[in-house]
């Protein structure tokens, strides 16, 4: 069992200090400059407040040795220097390389990587720019008008984030996202389609998965049927890094956009799998949106520990779960834009970090990863809130703000976009300060922690940069924690199981299965 963590001087003071935390109320009160002190900035577009942590000085300078006993300004080198951090799968973890420049000098394991991210980078837009430009054509002479991604996990959440995210941007045509292998979201969506006009990118890095094949299968029968088989090469295409299979299916390898082992899924948005955001927002916003993220990556590269917003975030974060326990954060995006940011986050965080063995194999003594839930404020308010301010358990909570709408919001609601932020501030003063009451049920305990993540607007780039603020808060966490934050096997032995079911190959379920299986089977023959 390990124990080392546990057991150094600093996370022994850090427990004794987690037994006597000043109130959050009173820790404003004692120093006027707090909320200052505790404001830290990438630029004058993008900062952080992170004054109502319930956290003093003295606490985070041990969190910060924290973060130097762990190493993680080591692990952060190696992962820039394209070392196999990745080590239960010995690869590279190096998507902050999809986001250089030729005068980045990235490369894996001594392998220089830049002219294949440009070229690939190169390629998607030009592919992307004829489509927009109606260049690329359906088979039938028609312009491309709707666009389906068929992916799953972190071939969908990604990109379907910066979609949606960037909607007040969108120019292009119709992006759309499959991923569930429950037939009704193929059948509604296709309902909806006309296959002259359609095209569909099947973004797999496996090209394996059961979601992702049984629907682009599906997708392929439906073309076929309307079109005919010639037709499937001109409304196909892949982002994938599995040529063979990508060929099997029927797409020409020109069509088809490769990425590397050495990105994970849920890091994958910033090369062939943003293809969708591409034909989306078009290539001057998709570059601004990578530009972003690089803003952070030399942040988080050259930043001090005390100054650098990931590391930072990642500690509060260990404070919360490790210290004070709670076992939840609350993703709030004050932005309907931003609604598929918590669903983003859950995989980011809970695939990564969700992990209870570390670097030598063992069985760990210590929470990790919270359980991560949220959505768009003020729609949250009316339902779950109640318990962030109510509850018994302290749920801390992640706030994102963006100063000024969109002009065209602005234009078309004046005054509109102050009311959601002036809620946004609200809820995080109300869960600070609470309110004694004489009748219990309608006093508010407060001293309840939020971070407020501020950015001037939500332009692609500051979503590049929150993307990767979150990436990066993730890896560090986990460096902490000892765990490899980039593989994902927890999902394995289900998938094994559903397949064991459908194949009748295994005979060792329980009698609960086996029976709901037998109606299962009992119902789709009478149908
Ligand atoms: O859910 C497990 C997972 O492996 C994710 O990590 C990944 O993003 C998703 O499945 C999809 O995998 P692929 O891109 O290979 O289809």
């Amino acid at each position: 069992m390990n124990s080392d963590l546990t057991n150094s001087p600093v996370w022994r003071a850090l427990s004794n200090k987690a037994q006597n935390v000043s109130k959050l109320q009173n820790l404003f009160a004692h120093n006027e400059s707090r909320a200052k002190n505790l404001t830290f900035a990438l630029n004058d577009e993008f900062f952080i407040d992170f004054s109502k942590q319930q956290i003093d000085s003295a606490t985070l300078d041990q969190l910060i040795h924290l973060a130097q006993q762990q190493d993680v300004e080591k692990w952060r080198d190696a992962m820039f220097a394209g070392d196999a951090i990745n080590f239960t799968e010995n690869r590279a973890v190096l998507h902050v390389a999809l986001r250089g420049q030729s005068d980045d000098d990235y490369s894996v394991q001594g392998k220089p990587v830049m002219s294949d991210v440009l070229a690939i980078r190169e390629r998607i837009i030009d592919f992307a720019t004829r489509v927009r430009e109606g260049h690329w054509r359906g088979a039938t002479g028609q312009r491309i008008k709707t666009v389906i991604n068929i992916g799953i996990g972190g071939s969908a959440l990604g990109p379907e984030l910066v979609v949606r995210s960037l909607r007040a941007f969108q120019d292009g045509p119709d992006v759309r996202f499959l991923a569930n292998i429950d037939p009704a979201d193929l059948s509604h969506t296709l309902a909806q389609l006309d296959p002259a006009t359609t095209l569909f990118i099947i973004a797999s890095k496996t090209f394996t998965t059961q979601e992702t094949m049984t629907n682009a299968k599906a997708a392929r029968r439906w073309l076929i049927a309307a079109l005919g088989k010639e037709a499937v090469g001109q409304h196909f295409v892949a982002a994938s890094t599995n040529q063979a299979e990508v060929e099997a299916f029927g797409i020409k390898s020109q069509n088809m956009f490769p990425y590397w082992d050495w990105v994970g899924g849920r890091f994958s948005v910033w090369a062939s799998v943003g293809l969708s955001v591409i034909l989306a927002v078009g290539p001057e916003n998709f570059l601004a949106f990578l530009d972003g993220a690089r803003d952070m990556d030399v942040h988080f590269r050259t930043a001090s520990p005390a100054q650098n917003l990931p590391v930072l975030m990642a500690l509060f974060g260990i404070w919360n779960r490790n210290f004070l326990n709670r076992s939840s954060l609350a993703i709030l995006p004050y932005s309907e834009d931003l609604q598929r940011l918590p669903l983003f986050l859950q995989q980011l965080e809970m695939e990564s970090n969700g992990k209870s063995i570390n670097r030598e194999g063992q069985e760990i003594t210590y929470p990790t990863c919270p359980v991560v839930f949220g959505q768009p404020g003020t729609n949250g308010q009316h339902a779950f809130h109640q318990q962030l301010h109510q509850g018994p358990e302290v749920v801390p909570c992640d706030i994102i703000i963006a100063l000024t709408a969109h002009p065209q919001d602005e234009e078309r609601a004046p005054g509109q976009h102050r009311q959601l932020v002036a809620n946004a501030l609200a809820q995080a003063a109300a869960l600070m300060s609470g309110r004694q009451h004489a009748q219990p049920e309608r006093s508010f305990p407060g001293n309840r922690p939020s971070t407020m993540i501020v950015m001037e607007a939500l332009t692609p780039r500051n979503l590049g940069r929150l993307v990767a603020l979150y990436e990066h808060k993730v890896a560090v966490q986990g460096w902490i924690w000892e765990v490899n934050s980039f593989d994902q096997f927890g999902v394995e032995l289900g998938k094994e199981l559903a397949n064991a079911l459908l194949n009748n190959t295994a005979t060792d379920f329980d009698s609960s299965t086996l029976a709901l299986f037998s109606q299962l089977d009992h119902l789709s023959r009478a149908a």
